[in-house]
């Protein structure tokens, strides 16, 4: 069966433009895998513990069995057993927001979602199709800020080894130009994305 894995960061509880569209997604995402199923993970309202000194300790040793790796363990497995991936993610002061980068800190681990080949990295996950949908007041095409905040995504997607990532930047949420009919052009893209 096809599962997708949805992690929306989003602080906001009403008029977040990533979560609007995420809904989209998952609807359009149904509608195309009706057997599908969605598993949520809303670390925005729900944010995950920063990681400490003990839980990068226990990475080290290469055990599974340690109490500091509980949640570690349980993301990881949440994020394996996902074929695709959908994170909905704003900007927050030119980068991610941190609970998103506590979420990266718990499963980019070794043996778990990359490991080291020789003097290269190599990643784990395969056969992943990574969704990314990107919200920003600003966001610019063009700009040096849009452009490494979705480097910075795509990067880290592809450390793990999820190589087919897709994204949809939603762009100038803060400017008076933004279309009230802004759904109706994300929609396509949604579409598009899922077609692909
Ligand atoms: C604390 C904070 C920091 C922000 N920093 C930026 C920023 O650096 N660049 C930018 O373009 N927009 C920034 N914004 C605007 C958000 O990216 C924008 O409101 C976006 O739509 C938020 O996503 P959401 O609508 O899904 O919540 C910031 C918003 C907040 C609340």
């Amino acid at each position: 069966m096809k599962t997708l894995l949805r992690i929306d960061a989003s602080i906001r509880r009403r008029g977040s433009f990533s979560r609007t569209l995420g809904d989209a997604f998952v609807e359009a995402w149904k509608h195309r895998y009706p057997q599908g199923d969605v598993l949520r993970r809303d670390i925005g309202h729900e944010p995950l513990p920063h990681l400490s000194d003990e839980v990068a300790n226990a990475f080290f040793t290469g055990r599974r069995d340690l109490q500091a790796l509980t949640l570690s363990n349980h993301l990881c497995d949440e994020l394996k057993q996902a074929p695709e991936v959908l994170i909905t993610c704003p900007m927050y002061n030119f980068g991610i927001p941190s609970t998103l980068k506590a979420w990266f800190d718990l499963v980019v681990r070794a043996n778990e979602t990359f490991r080291r080949n020789g003097s290269q990295y190599e990643g784990l996950l395969h056969n992943k199709t990574g969704y990314v949908i990107m919200a920003m007041g600003d966001g610019r095409p063009g700009l040096r800020t849009t452009e490494n905040f979705e480097y910075y995504l795509t990067d880290m997607l592809a450390f793990m080894g999820i190589h087919d990532v897709r994204i949809i930047t939603v762009g100038g949420t803060a400017m008076r130009s933004f279309t009230d009919d802004w759904q109706t052009t994300y929609q396509q893209s949604i579409t598009q994305l899922l077609n692909n």
